[in-house]
């Protein structure tokens, strides 16, 4: 399995990821689901009128966390935009349940997909591994 499917199954395992973003100096976190690889690239979604949204407008420089399992992932990168149709209308389908608050034309479904991204699996026993994407 290529690294970038790794780290979306860990993901999809984990169910919820915290995602942090900066705000100036001050560190953002939240809780996160969705997930999605597309055409090569690890996308999530989110509302663009949200602060989340708003921050990585300004810093796209971003990490992820999660825990499943006695280990954890850690992706840091940047999360890019993309406005293309076709991954929004990719992500509503992986996850049905937004479909009652967003649709691939309204003007606020937001796909971002990491950049530059490096993630580092970790446990208590084992040596941590780094991959890149
Ligand atoms: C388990 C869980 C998963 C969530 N997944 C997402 C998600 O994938 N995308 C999203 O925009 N909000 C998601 N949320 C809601 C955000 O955490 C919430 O809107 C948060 O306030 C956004 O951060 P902000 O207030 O800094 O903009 C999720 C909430 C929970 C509890």
């Amino acid at each position: 399995m290529e690294a970038i499917e790794r780290v979306c199954q860990f993901l999809e395992e984990a169910h919820t990821y915290y995602l942090a973003t900066v705000e100036g100096d001050q560190p953002r976190v939240r809780p996160f689901g969705t997930v999605l690889l597309y055409e090569g690239k690890l996308y999530i979604q989110t509302g663009k009128v949200k602060d989340v949204s708003k921050q990585l407008a300004v810093n796209p420089k971003a990490e992820i966390c999660a825990f499943n399992g006695g280990k954890w992932l850690r992706v840091a990168g940047e999360l890019i935009n993309d406005d293309s149709r076709d991954v929004k209308v990719a992500m509503l389908e992986k996850n049905p349940g937004l479909k009652r608050m967003y649709s691939a034309d309204d003007d606020n479904t937001q796909v971002l997909y990491f950049r530059n991204a490096t993630a580092t699996f970790s446990s208590f026993t084992e040596a941590p591994e780094t991959v890149t994407f």
